[in-house]
C-alpha cells in the first residue's frame, strides 16, 4: 500500500506557515505517526465519507439454508484453530471464485453479496482437520454441512464429521472422519453470502454522488487479512494459488479484475439485468492483492510498447474532463523503467489502475488492478497544483514498483512488511524522476522519508525495522506493521545500501533475487543473500563485512547513530542518538547500539575517499583531522542514515562557509547542517545559539531544501514563543532573511505572472510568499490582498496559481474581515472539488477576528455546514492560529460532553483533537487548566484521547522546561541578528 500520504504538499505548506509541522516536538510525532497509520490501515476505524445516510443497522433474519455455526467460546491454545498461523499441512493450488454484489439493499435494508467458491488443495501431511480462513461469511450451502469435499484424481475424500466458525482466529474448520492423504489433491465447494458494508474492508461498497443521484459501487481492499471476509481462503500471503474470478453484475456496470475477461460479458440466462463476466486465471499469487470492482466508471486507455494495455479508470465525469490524463501519460515509462530497472518483464498484459471516491489508504497494488484514492491518481491541469501532481506520479511509481517487488516475489509474512513497502517507497523517487526527469524528486527522500522518520526513530519508544515473526500473529498486530518505520526507514536504509554498494550493483544483486524467487516468497536475508552474490562477482567495490552483517545493525536494532567528529584529533565516535535527553531506553540490542556506518565526506569543498566506522564507539583517522583553515563535513547528501556533529570550531568554519561562498556545500548538505543542527540542540547536545547561527546563511539562499529544512525546525520556536516578547525580533529576523528571496521569486516570476519552471522552485517560491507574508512583509501583504480582491470583483475568474491558493486564501483571510471571509466561506459552499474545498476550508481558520473564528468553531458542530469528517481538522486549522488558540481551547473545554456524545464514535478523532490544540501549551497556568479540564470530565472521560491527554500534560511539562531554558537566549539572539 501506499504510504497515507498525510501531509500533502500544499496542506504541509500551509501547516509550516500555521504552525503545524511541528516536527521536532514529540507530541507532534506522535500525531504524525497515528495519523500515518490511520491511513495506511485499511481497517481503520475511520468512517467513510457517504453522504449522511442512516447506516443498514437493522437486523436481518438468517436465511432458511444457513447452517447454523458455533462459535468457540474456550481457547485451548493446542487445537491448530485456535492458533492466528496456519498449520503447514495443507497448501492451496487454485481457486475457482463467483461473486454476486447486489448494488441495492435488500428487504432487511442490507448490502449483501453472494459467491460460490471452489478451492483446490494439495495434502502435504496427513491431517483429519481443513482449517481456512473466513470472516463474517454466512454458509448458505444446501447439502448437510457448510462445505462440500471430494478428491481429485483417484484421491478419495474422507467423509465430513462436521464443521465450525471459529471467529475469534476466523477460521472456518472442518472435521474429517478420516485422514487426508499426504501427496493427494482435493477440492472443497462452498457457497455463502456476505454483507456489501461500507467498511473499506474486504469486498465492500462505496457511495458517491453524480449531481443529485446517489450512485453505489463495490470494490475490494484485502491486505492484510480481509481476502477472508469475501470467500473462504487460505489467507496468508505465502500461500500463493492461481485465481479464477468470475463477476455477475448489473448488465449496465463494468466488471474489473486483476486479469482480462475471458470474452465479452454475457447475460445471466435466469435475469438477463444481470451480466457475467469471467476472467483469465491469474498466476501464481497471493490472496491480498486480489481485486475485482464492479461500477459504471470509464476509462482512458493505450496500449504500451511492450503490448500491455494501459488504462485509467475514474468516475464518467472525471473522465470525460480528462483528469485521468496525467496517469495515462506517466504509466507507460514507469512500467518500462521497472521493466529495465529489474531486469524482467512486466508480468501481466494489462495494467489497471482506478480512483475511487472513498479509499481508505493512499492506494493500493493489486496485481494488475491497482486501487487510488482520487487525489492520487487524478489531476485537473486548470486547478490542481503542482505539490497534487507530484503526489500523483509518486503514488503511481510506488504501486507499480510493486507489481514486481511485493507481487511477483512476495514476502512471506508480515513481519518482513518493512522489505516490500520499505523498497516500494525507495525505489519510487527512481521511478517517478524517470517520469518527470526534470524535477530532482530523488533529493526529495531526505526530507520526505529520511528525516521525517528520524524523528520518530530517535524517540526511545522506537522499534526495529524487524520484528521476529512469531511477534506478529492477530490482525491488530499485523496492522501494526503499517507504520512510517516500516515505510520510511525501511526506504532510508535501503537508499543507503544501495549507495554504499552503488547503484548498478544493487541492481544486479535484485535481477538476481527477482529471477530466483519469482511467484514464491521470501524473507529479507534472500535478497541480502543476492545482493551478497553480486558483491563476490566482483572486485571494485570492498566491504569491512558481509552485507547481512552490516544490515543486521540497521534492521535489528532501533533508531541511528549520531556521528561526532573532533577535527583537532581526527576522532570519530558513534553513539545512539536520543532526541530527549531525559528518556531511558528500555529496549535491549544485541548490537549495543553501535552501528557499521558509512562513511562520506568533503573538505573545504572536495570529497574526500569513503570510509567504514566498524562497531566500535570511537576511532581515529586523519581524513576528518584538519588544518586552521579547512573544515570537514560528513554524510555527503545524506546518504548515509545518521546525525553528524563537530567541535565547534569546525562548526564555525561551516558556517562562515555558509555566509560567504554557500555553493562550496552541497545543496541537500546545507539543509543537514540547519536540520542536524536543531535536533541536536532539542537533544542538549549543542547550544540553541549554535543551531539559530546556522540558519544566518539562508539571507544568501534560494534553494527549497534549506529553507525548508529551516522553516520546519523554526516550527518549535514559533508555537513556544508567537505569544509572548519572543516573537517581534523573531518576526524581525525572519522577515530580514527571508526579504531576499522574496525579491527573488518576484524577478524569476516576472513580478508573480509566471511560475518558475522547476519543481523545487515552485515549492521554495510558496515558502517565499508565505514565510515573507506571515512575517509582516508590507509588499507580500500587499500582493496577496490583491490578488484575493481580484478573484472577489471577479467571482468566475480565480487568478490566482493554484500552487498559491493556499497561502494566498489564508494570508488575505487574515488582512481582511468580514467580508473577505464571507466571500471564501461562500466559495468553499460551492467548490466542487475537494481538493480546492480543503484550501479554503484551512484558510477560513487564518481570520484574526475573535467573533469570526468563535462563529466558525460554532459551524464545526453542525454537520450541514462542516463535514463531520472535516470537523476535527478545522477546529485544529483555528487552534493553530495564534488567535484561535485559545478559542478553540475554550470551545472544546465547554463543549466536551457534546462532542464526546454527539461524535463519541466514527471519524471525529479525539486524541488528534487534543493533541491539536494543546500544541502551544508551555505555561503553568496551561498546566493548571489541562489538569482542571482532566479533572472535570472524570465522569464522562477522554476515550480514544485518554492517551493523548497524558501525552499532553507529560508535553506540556516539558514545554515549560524548554522555554524556561531558552527564552532569554533565543530572545537576546533574535534581538541581535534582525537588524
Ligand atoms: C482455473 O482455470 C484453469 C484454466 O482453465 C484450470 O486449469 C483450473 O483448474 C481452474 N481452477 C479451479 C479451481 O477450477
Ligand atoms: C449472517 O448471519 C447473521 C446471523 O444470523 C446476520 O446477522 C447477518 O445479517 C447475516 N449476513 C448476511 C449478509 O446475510
Ligand atoms: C443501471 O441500471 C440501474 C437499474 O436499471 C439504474 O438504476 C442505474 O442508474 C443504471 N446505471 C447506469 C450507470 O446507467
Ligand atoms: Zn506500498
Amino acid at each position: 500500500m501506499a504510504k497515507g500520504f498525510y501531509i500533502s504538499k500544499s496542506l504541509g505548506i500551509l501547516a509550516i506557515l500555521l504552525g503545524v509541522a511541528a516536527m521536532c516536538t514529540i507530541i507532534a510525532l506522535s500525531i504524525v505517526y497515528a495519523q500515518e497509520k490511520n491511513k495506511n490501515v485499511e481497517n481503520s476505524s475511520q468512517a467513510p465519507t457517504s453522504p449522511a445516510t442512516s447506516p443498514a443497522t437493522s437486523p436481518a433474519t438468517s436465511p432458511a439454508t444457513t447452517v447454523a455455526t458455533t462459535v468457540a467460546t474456550t481457547l485451548d491454545q493446542s487445537e491448530p484453530w485456535n492458533q492466528y498461523r496456519l498449520p503447514q499441512t495443507l497448501a492451496p493450488e487454485s481457486y475457482q471464485v463467483t461473486l454476486r454484489p447486489y448494488l441495492t439493499p435488500n428487504e432487511n435494508g442490507l448490502y449483501i453479496f453472494k459467491g460460490s467458491s471452489t478451492v483446490r488443495f494439495i495434502c502435504k501431511e496427513p491431517t483429519d482437520v481443513i482449517i481456512i480462513h473466513s470472516k463474517k461469511l454466512n454458509y448458505t450451502t444446501t447439502e448437510g454441512h457448510m462445505v462440500v469435499l471430494r478428491g481429485v484424481g483417484s484421491s478419495e475424500a474422507p467423509a465430513i464429521d462436521r464443521t465450525e466458525l471459529v471467529e475469534l482466529t476466523e477460521y472456518l474448520v472442518v472435521h474429517l472422519k478420516d485422514s487426508l492423504q499426504a501427496g493427494s489433491l482435493y477440492e472443497m465447494d462452498s457457497e455463502f453470502e456476505g454483507e456489501l458494508a461500507d467498511d473499506l474492508a474486504g469486498f465492500y461498497r462505496s457511495e458517491y454522488m453524480d449531481g443529485n443521484v446517489k450512485k453505489v459501487l463495490a470494490t475490494t481492499q484485502m491486505e492484510a487479512t480481509d481476502a477472508r471476509k469475501s470467500f473462504p481462503c487460505f489467507d496468508e500471503p505465502a500461500m500463493k494459488a492461481t485465481f479464477n474470478i468470475t463477476l455477475i453484475h448489473p448488465s449496465n456496470l463494468t466488471a474489473l479484475s486483476n486479469m482480462l475477461p475471458k470474452g465479452a460479458s454475457v447475460p445471466l440466462t435466469e435475469d438477463p439485468t444481470w451480466n457475467v463476466t469471467e476472467f483469465h486465471t491469474t498466476p501464481v499469487m497471493s490472496t491480498y492483492l486480489l481485486a475485482y470492482i464492479v461500477s459504471e466508471f470509464t476509462c482512458v486507455e493505450e496500449m504500451a510498447s511492450n503490448d500491455v494495455l494501459i488504462r485509467i479508470w475514474a468516475r464518467p465525469s472525471a473522465t470525460r474532463e480528462n483528469q485521468g490524463l496525467y496517469a495515462l501519460n506517466v504509466t507507460g515509462p514507469i512500467l518500462s523503467f521497472y521493466a529495465q530497472h529489474y531486469d524482467t518483464p512486466y508480468p501481466l498484459n494489462k495494467s489497471d489502475q482506478i480512483g475511487l471516491p472513498d479509499f481508505n489508504a493512499g492506494a493500493m497494488e493489486n496485481w494488475g488492478l491497482v486501487t487510488y484514492r482520487e487525489n492520487s491518481l487524478l489531476f485537473d491541469s486548470l486547478s490542481s497544483s503542482t505539490s497534487n501532481k507530484e503526489r500523483v506520479v509518486t503514488v503511481i511509481a510506488h504501486e507499480l514498483a510493486h507489481q514486481w517487488f511485493g507481487n511477483l516475489v512476495t514476502i512471506a509474512w508480515w513481519n518482513d512488511l518493512w522489505l516490500n513497502e520499505g523498497f516500494a517507497s525507495y525505489v519510487e523517487y527512481l521511478g517517478a524522476d524517470y517520469a518527470e526527469p526534470t524535477w530532482n524528486l530523488k533529493d526529495l527522500m531526505v526530507l520526505n522519508e529520511v528525516y521525517s522518520v528520524m524523528a520518530v526513530d530517535a524517540l526511545a519508544s522506537s522499534h526495529p525495522l524487524s520484528t521476529p515473526a512469531q511477534e506478529v500473529s492477530t490482525p491488530a498486530q499485523i496492522s501494526e506493521m503499517f507504520d512510517s518505520i516500516s515505510y520510511s526507514k525501511g526506504a532510508s536504509v535501503l537508499r543507503m545500501l544501495s549507495n554504499f554498494l552503488t547503484e548498478d550493483l544493487f541492481k544486479k544483486g535484485l535481477a538476481s533475487y527477482l529471477h530466483t524467487f519469482a511467484y514464491q516468497s521470501t524473507t529479507y536475508l534472500d535478497l541480502w543473500e543476492h545482493l551478497q552474490k553480486a558483491v563476490d562477482n566482483q572486485t571494485s567495490i570492498s566491504l569491512p563485512n558481509t552485507v547481512s552483517a552490516i544490515m543486521d545493525r540497521w534492521i535489528l536494532q532501533m533508531g541511528f547513530p549520531l556521528i561526532t567528529v573532533d577535527t583537532k584529533t581526527g576522532s570519530i565516535s558513534q553513539q545512539h542518538f536520543l532526541l530527549d535527553p531525559d528518556s531511558n531506553v528500555t529496549r535491549p540490542s544485541d548490537f549495543n547500539y553501535l552501528w557499521i556506518v558509512p562513511i562520506s565526506s568533503i573538505r573545504n569543498g572536495v570529497e574526500q575517499d569513503s570510509y567504514w566506522l566498524e562497531d566500535t564507539r570511537e576511532t581515529q583517522s586523519d581524513l576528518f583531522k584538519t588544518t586552521a583553515d579547512e573544515w570537514v563535513l560528513l554524510n555527503l547528501n545524506v546518504t548515509g542514515y545518521y546525525q553528524v556533529n563537530y567541535d565547534e570550531d569546525n562548526w564555525r568554519k561551516i558556517q562562515t562557509q555558509l555566509q560567504t561562498n554557500l555553493l562550496a556545500i552541497p545543496v541537500i548538505n546545507r539543509a543537514q547542517v540547519i536540520h542536524d543542527a536543531f535536533d541536536l540542540a532539542s537533544a542538549h547536545i549543542v547550544s540553541v545559539t549554535l543551531a539559530l547561527n546556522n540558519t544566518l546563511f539562508l539571507i544568501k539562499e534560494t534553494e527549497y531544501m534549506p529553507w525548508e529544512a529551516a522553516l520546519s525546525s523554526l516550527n518549535k520556536f514559533k508555537l513556544m514563543f508567537d505569544r509572548s516578547e519572543v516573537y517581534g525580533p523573531m518576526q524581525n529576523y525572519l522577515r530580514k532573511q527571508v526579504t531576499p528571496l522574496f525579491q527573488y521569486f518576484k524577478n524569476v516570476t516576472k513580478t508573480w505572472t509566471q511560475r518558475p519552471e522547476n519543481l523545487m522552485d515552485q515549492y521554495n517560491e510558496i515558502n517565499a510568499i508565505s514565510t515573507a507574508c506571515s512575517n509582516g512583509l508590507p509588499e507580500c501583504k500587499e500582493l496577496v490582498s490583491s490578488l484575493f480582491s481580484q478573484w472577489m470583483n471577479n467571482t468566475d475568474n480565480n487568478p490566482i496559481h493554484p500552487n498559491l491558493r493556499s497561502t494566498v486564501y489564508c494570508n488575505a483571510i487574515a488582512q481582511g474581515g468580514e467580508d473577505e471571509w464571507n466571500f471564501a466561506w461562500e466559495q468553499f459552499r460551492k467548490a466542487t472539488l475537494v481538493n480546492e474545498a480543503d484550501k479554503l476550508r484551512t484558510a477560513l481558520a487564518c481570520s484574526n477576528q475573535v467573533w469570526i473564528l468563535n462563529r466558525y468553531l460554532s459551524y464545526t458542530l453542525n454537520p450541514d455546514l462542516i463535514r463531520k469528517q472535516d470537523a476535527t481538522s478545522t477546529i485544529i486549522s483555528i487552534a493553530n492560529n495564534i488567535i484561535g488558540q485559545s478559542l478553540a481551547w475554550d470551545f472544546i473545554q465547554s463543549n466536551w460532553k457534546k462532542l464526546f456524545q454527539d461524535y463519541g464514535s466514527g471519524s471525529f478523532s479525539f486524541s488528534n483533537l487534543i493533541q491539536g490544540v494543546t500544541r502551544r501549551f508551555s505555561t503553568e497556568f496551561e498546566l493548571q487548566q489541562l489538569e482542571q479540564f482532566q479533572e472535570n470530565n472524570k465522569d464522562v472521560g477522554f476515550g480514544s484521547a485518554t492517551r493523548a491527554m497524558e501525552q499532553a500534560l507529560e508535553k506540556t511539562k516539558a514545554n515549560i522546561k524548554w522555554v524556561k531554558e531558552n527564552k532569554e537566549v533565543v530572545l537576546a539572539w533574535f534581538t541581535e541578528n534582525s537588524t
